[in-house]
């Protein structure tokens, strides 16, 4: 079995290749090219001879990993594969939406598929490991990496991952279909304050094992093979050399016999954050505290062996970090056959295959949430219109696929303006009107993102009197979110907002379509503008599901997975927030309340609203009061299609825990369901809350349900429209 072929080899290792089993460099070299011959990059090809290298990242393609797997197989003394990872955040050539476009759909299915054929794409290629899913909670729209998970709830990011990580490595890891995930970034990464990227994490104890954990819990028991730790400093200690976050909860309590690797440069970092004086002592506290493999510090290649002579590291926790790479490798299969991933025929047919590009445009439709519809503006005619199309993105081919896009190519997603043009008869005039940013946005390039150039108003202001209809494609380049994207303000970047109010002026006919990696401020277009589409960055597919919604070809049905607020300062805005001690306002012109002077306490868009071309009614809500047999209570409601056109609803079910020992928050989701109705259709919906569902972890870290009185809502978003109660 795995466990006796792991301690076999780990017998047979010397205390350098045991280390090196836990180094892990990037891609230094052209690797079919000719071998560096000094600096740095010399080095590490020598390391890479000598079994020092355990694992590479962003060597991909199938002929570049072929010729790094075959220096480690057949040049070092024990011959143990490579583990290739690469960041397969939302596909790997082909792209679906950005992950957290993914977890509007509320479809787990989808999801779960959207990861699957990301997998077989990136195994395709010679990928062995994806650092996904990001399963890191985040109430931060200034975040820029807010795009990369599943939004601000646990229950709903919890599902997300557990789908995410099924996909990705299948019911079996062996298969050269899949490929291992990595739950990242353990842990408090998205509460950065202020929104800023890598900055302090500062929570409490109910915070973290309440909102911030469970998705990670989660992913563990759904079998995720690795985890990655964060940047962030959480309560004083950098999380890469946090002990009790990595031995004491996530190998201990949760007994994770995966590997966890550091992220990139995370244990040098600690000497910048104040917490190892050198890199010495980083590699130190960092191994003792848990972390298993270092990504590009290059500090346990460096630092490890003369700790563990000098008595300052126990040696058995190198054999510990080594045997958990080992076993994640043997179940890969890759020493069974190191090369299995490694076929240029199979690679050439799975790349953008049909199979890949059908469930990135059926992730890309469940994407699109429809914020606003006044009058029924959409879905458009497909023929006899003149319709006005505004907006650098839209005709915009590289942006659609988003941040974290390595493998794919510049200009391969479909813009709306083909989209549109794809899709029907109607007369099509497209005028740019102005640029998202000023300069080239591209992947680690930082760019003004605000343009001020007017200069190509008049032309759109034109072009949109004389049509029918105008779709303004405005919001956010791919690059303007992701990682060290961080924004103050939550607006349309440059003068897409003038824009706006200018075309508005001469045809308030406008279908608004956004496309953006995080929640926006558009509360002048909400009060304005009389349909709204959340587009997000949908991938390679983008145009083609933004015009089927469009034209009415596919029946919107995503609900946002985080809070638009009405202005920035509102941010941290979520559902799930406290009552605090004065939520309401007392009495009249009554200042002593929790508000705010200049603008109200909601959102602009509550978490979970979405729109249809139809319309749903509930009734009927019916609770169990009491537990059955299997522990459960069942929460039934009626749903009926009350519109013309058949379509899907997400069913949401929120509970409140009225008086506990800790205080609860107002509501929280514990159940949904995503139903599809025919006009006048009627469905009963039976959600089930388990016991567990009802309960908190105290400030202790203890788990308890408690009895007492609950609030049960139900409704199509959270701002429900059903209530009851019961008791426990
Ligand atoms: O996986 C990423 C991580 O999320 C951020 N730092 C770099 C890693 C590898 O690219």
């Amino acid at each position: 079995d795995i466990e006796t072929k792991v301690s076999d080899l780990l017998a047979k290792m010397t205390l350098e290749e045991k280390i090196g089993q836990m180094n892990q460099y990037n891609g230094f070299w052209d690797v079919t090219g000719p071998v560096p011959e000094n600096g740095d990059q010399a080095k590490k090809y020598e390391h890479l001879r000598k079994g020092y290298v355990g694992s590479m990242l962003n060597v991909r393609g199938v002929k570049d990993v072929r010729a790094v797997q075959k220096i480690a197989v057949e040049e070092t003394r024990l011959g143990i594969p490579l583990i290739i990872g690469f960041d397969v955040i939302h596909g790997y050539e082909t792209l679906s939406p950005i992950p957290l476009a993914e977890s509007a759909s509320w479809d787990l299915e989808a999801i779960k598929k959207s990861s699957e054929v990301a997998a077989k794409e990136a195994a395709a290629a010679g990928i062995n490991w994806t650092f996904a899913p990001m399963v890191d909670i985040s109430r931060d729209a200034r975040w820029g990496r807010v795009m990369e998970g599943a939004g601000e709830d646990t229950y709903l990011g919890s599902k997300i991952a557990i789908a995410r990580v099924k996909g990705f490595q299948s019911d079996d890891l062996s298969s050269h279909f899949s490929i291992a995930a990595c739950a990242k970034h353990f842990a408090a990464y998205g509460f950065a304050e202020a929104g800023r990227d890598y900055n302090t994490a500062d929570v409490g104890t109910s915070t973290l094992n309440n909102i911030i954990l469970p998705p990670f819990k989660v992913a563990k028991e759904a079998g995720v093979r690795t985890f990655m730790n964060s940047f962030n400093e959480l309560n004083g200690i950098p999380a890469t050399g946090d002990k009790y976050l990595q031995r004491d909860i996530l190998k201990g309590k949760w007994g994770f016999d995966g590997f966890m690797v550091s992220d990139w440069g995370s244990i040098t970092e600690m000497i910048a954050h104040g917490y190892a004086k050198d890199g010495k002592q980083a590699a130190q506290l960092a191994v003792n505290a848990g972390s298993d493999m270092d990504m590009e510090s290059y500090l346990y290649v460096e630092e490890l062996a003369g700790l563990v002579n000098e008595g300052k590291v126990d040696i058995k926790l190198i054999d510990d970090a080594v045997s958990r790479i080992l076993r994640v490798k043997f179940e890969l299969g890759l020493f069974d056959d190191p090369y299995k991933y490694l076929n240029e025929t199979r690679e050439k047919q799975v790349m953008g295959s049909q199979e890949i590009h059908d469930a990135v445009l059926d992730m890309a439709k469940k994407s699109i949430v429809l914020l606003k519809n006044e009058n029924n503006l959409l879905p458009l005619q497909k023929e006899g219109q003149k319709i006005a199309v505004i907006g650098a993105l839209a005709s915009d081919k590289t942006s659609p696929l988003g941040s974290w896009r390595i493998a794919a190519k510049d200009s391969t997603a479909v813009s709306v303006l083909e989209g549109l043009n794809q899709y029907s008869g109607n007369t099509i005039t497209y005028s740019k009107g102005a640029d998202v940013a000023l300069g080239k946005t591209e992947f680690a390039i930082e760019v003004n993102i605000n343009n001020t150039d007017k200069s190509e108003f008049a032309e759109a202001i034109n072009n949109a009197k004389q049509a029918d209809v105008v779709i303004m494609v405005l919001g956010e380049h791919g690059y303007q979110s992701g990682e060290g994207r961080s924004r103050t303000d939550l607006g349309l970047p440059g003068v897409q907002q003038q824009l706006l109010e200018e075309v508005y002026k001469v045809n308030k006919n406008i279908v608004l379509v956004l496309n953006n990696g995080r929640p926006l401020t558009i509360t002048w277009a909400d009060d304005n503008i009389p349909a709204i589409v959340e587009a997000w960055q949908l991938g390679t597919q983008s145009g083609n599901a933004i015009a089927q919604v469009l034209y009415g070809d596919y029946n919107p049905s995503g609900k946002l997975p985080m809070t638009f607020p009405r202005h920035v300062g509102q941010v941290p805005i979520y559902y799930n927030y406290k009552s605090t001690g004065r939520p309401t306002l007392p009495g009249k012109d009554v200042v002593f309340w929790s508000h705010y002077q200049d603008e109200t306490n909601d959102p602009l868009y509550a978490f979970g609203h979405g729109l249809s071309y139809t319309t749903f009614e509930y009734s009927n809500l019916k609770i169990s009061n009491t537990f059955s047999n299997d522990e459960t209570i069942k929460v039934s409601v009626d749903l009926t299609n009350t519109g013309k056109l058949k379509g899907k609803e997400v069913v949401q079910l929120y509970l409140k825990d009225v008086f506990a020992s800790v205080t609860r928050p107002v509501k929280e989701l514990k159940g949904f369901e995503l139903v599809e109705l025919n006009p006048n259709e009627t469905k009963t919906i039976q959600l089930v809350l388990t016991k567990a569902e009802l309960g908190f972890y105290n400030n202790q870290g203890e788990f308890n349900v408690e009895t007492g009185d609950f609030e049960v809502y139900i409704g199509g978003s959270s701002k429900t429209v059903l209530t009851d109660t019961f008791k426990l």
